[in-house]
């Protein structure tokens, strides 16, 4: 009896199995977390790597994009991945010190003079090892993304040095961020970027530095009536994603993958580009604030206080990795 009873369930079984087609193998799902809006340089990136994937590998690997901090802020989306709860973003440099020293050399300020010089010393081989350099602690670089030149928007006019003083600034956790800051006597603030606006809308801090698109797409243009277009520094990305998870990759699916990775930043940097005009120019015609321009002596003020503090990072960055980075602006 209990023979005929198991049969009769195996046979069903088969026969539910059949009928439902083949058994498929499930995709890869590689969630993409990030902190910023979908029309900025990383967020057209990552919806044109999930495009690109879609297209090619639809039935293998799927992409999930989360924008705008839905899932983890930067300061603990690195953490997310080690944990496997998403498998690859793109933070700004200034996030990755707990993993490694290396990377603070981007947030040095006046050490790129433009994105030419960041494109010549990334594609260098000090540029290509600095992916490298969380593989201990169990994280890879898979690519760089540019946003681009950092400005500083405030309260109150800023042209020289001086008049930064006393005043408090937001900034990403960034040690090298917050050396600068003292530099100019005012504070520093270490603060996720999803609450930027509100603390500058409140009037809880005086001001931030980032990049045109994020000033526009974040609307920080709206509750700050000064931007100084000083360039001080960069804002740039690296693509991470866990050792075990891209090891653990198919090795034909890996390449895949990295290929459209590859074409997906080109893209992203040739949108940071096009933004970094476009966005500013949409900040001119909203008549919301003033951009300050820097004459050559007021330039020359914000480098000769700001720049000692590269002396204060040498060690914990490298003395040659820093001299690398300044002699691709030749
Ligand atoms: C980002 O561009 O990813 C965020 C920048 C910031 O936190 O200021």
């Amino acid at each position: 009896m209990f023979r005929k009873v198991t049969m009769a369930v195996a046979a069903l079984t088969l026969t539910a199995a059949l009928a439902a087609g083949p058994v498929l193998a499930k995709p890869v799902v590689i969630k993409f977390s990030h902190v910023v809006a979908e029309n900025t340089p990383k967020g057209q990136m990552a919806n044109k790597f999930k495009d690109l994937i879609a297209e090619r590998l639809g039935d293998k690997v799927v992409v999930e994009v989360y924008p705008n901090s839905q899932l983890f802020s930067q300061n603990k989306v690195l953490e997310a991945i080690l944990l496997g709860d998403v498998q690859m973003s793109a933070p700004a440099m200034s996030v990755f010190g707990r993993y490694t020293k290396q990377l603070e050399l981007y947030d040095l300020p006046f050490l790129f003079k433009d994105i030419d010089a960041v494109n010549r010393f990334q594609a260098s081989e000090a540029g290509q090892g600095m992916m490298m350099s969380m593989e201990k602690k169990g994280l890879i670089g898979l690519g760089y993304l540019h946003n681009g030149m950092k400005q500083l928007s405030s309260s109150k006019p800023l042209q020289v040095p001086a008049d930064a003083s006393g005043l408090k600034f937001r900034i990403m956790s960034s040690d090298v961020l917050a050396a600068q800051f003292k530099a100019i006597k005012a504070t520093p603030l270490k603060k996720p970027f999803s609450e930027v606006f509100t603390l500058l809308q409140t009037r809880a801090i005086d001001g931030q530095e980032n990049t045109w698109s994020n000033i526009y797409s974040k609307k920080f243009f709206e509750v700050q009536p000064y931007i100084t277009e000083s360039n001080h520094g960069l804002l740039d990305y690296m693509i991470v994603t866990s050792t075990e998870f891209w090891m653990g990759l198919d090795d034909a699916l890996r390449t895949e993958i990295k290929k459209a990775l590859d074409e997906a930043i080109v893209f992203g940097n040739q949108v940071a580009a096009e933004k970094s005009d476009t966005d500013k120019q949409k900040i001119i015609d909203s008549n919301r604030c003033k951009i300050l321009e820097l004459s050559p002596e007021e330039r020359a003020q914000w480098v000769e206080i700001m720049k000692p503090v590269w002396g204060k990072f040498e060690k914990k960055i490298g003395k040659d990795l820093i001299d690398a980075a300044y002699s691709a602006n030749n």
